[in-house]
């Protein structure tokens, strides 16, 4: 049983001449990190609004296809609030998803509105709270924090909540290489507690380390799903490649060398000291 299922799915803002996502058809398997990647316009948010019921509970527009999330079809919820311990997302703008005056009051908002246990729900609060780097940050006021910690904060609350599935537009896009390290090593965790991930983000060299499929988005439509390993050392697919990756390529379709093209930083010091015959 997959967790999610898109079948045919399309969606036309009201008032736009076209459709923004068109005829989109792929499965998410428990556990997997499905990264999302493609130009800005393309429809990434598009799809991940319609997969945690934003689209169509909080969007105009009409909706054709289906989208099947935990087995159940998303039309046939209340509520996005409803949908949310099974499935949530991560908004591009974080702001838009505060609504504390103070961060540990926000990173327990969810759990406290699913009405988890009190103390499962502090314990749930600090461990989020830790995870992401967010340690004495609770009695902070969340408007006056900088965009990379209100993304931080974001994903704390979301993840406080514990759901099945979660959904990350541009997760890191504010954050600092640290704190987009610590981002991706806590999703990581999470994949490996069973967490079903999606993730839109242009920092392809995380996606090639962590993802284990990666879509591509073109005009509205999936034109690659490919394993990531696939995905970045195919030669047909245009789009950007980790650094490594592509001088792994070039080496190769010259004939300077001949290499297993590495993918993340460690295969490529693994790889490239070989070649250079390091004492
Ligand atoms: N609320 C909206 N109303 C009308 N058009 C929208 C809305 N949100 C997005 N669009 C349009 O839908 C298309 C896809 O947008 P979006 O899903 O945000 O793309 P991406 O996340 O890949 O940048 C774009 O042409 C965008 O202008
Ligand atoms: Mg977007």
């Amino acid at each position: 049983m997959p967790a999610i299922e898109l079948d045919g799915l399309t969606f036309q803002y009201r008032g736009e001449s076209e459709p923004a996502i068109d005829d989109v058809s792929l499965t998410v398997e428990r556990g997997e990190f499905l990264g999302i990647a493609g130009e800005t316009g393309v429809g990434k948010t598009t799809l991940l609004k319609s997969i945690c019921g934003i689209i169509p509970f909080q969007e105009a527009g009409t909706r054709e296809g289906s989208v099947v999330v935990d087995s159940k079809r998303v039309i046939d919820a209340e509520s996005v609030d409803q949908l949310a311990p099974t499935v949530s997302m991560i908004l591009q703008n974080p702001e838009s998803q505060l609504f504390n005056l103070r961060v540990f009051d926000e990173i327990i908002w969810g759990p406290e509105n699913l009405e988890m246990d009190r103390e499962e729900i502090v314990r749930r609060g600090e461990e989020a709270m830790e995870l992401f780097g967010l340690e004495g940050f609770g009695d902070r006021i969340t408007y006056n924090l900088s965009g990379g910690e209100k993304q931080k904060v974001a994903i704390a609350s979301v993840y406080a909540m514990n759901p099945d599935i979660i959904l990350l537009d541009e997760p890191t896009s504010q954050l600092d290489p640290i704190g987009t390290e610590m981002v991706f090593d806590a999703i990581d965790r999470l994949v490996d507690e069973g967490v079903t991930i999606v993730m839109v983000e242009h920092k392809i060299e995380e996606l090639a380390e962590y993802a284990d499929r990666i879509a591509l988005l073109e005009d509205g439509s999936v034109t690659r799903l490919d394993e990531t390993r696939s995905f970045f050392t195919d030669t047909t697919v245009e789009h950007a490649r980790p650094q490594v990756t592509q001088l792994g390529m070039q080496l190769n379709e010259t004939g300077v060398a001949d290499v297993d093209v590495p993918l993340t930083q460690d295969e490529a010091v693994v790889e490239y000291d070989a070649l250079l015959g390091e004492p």
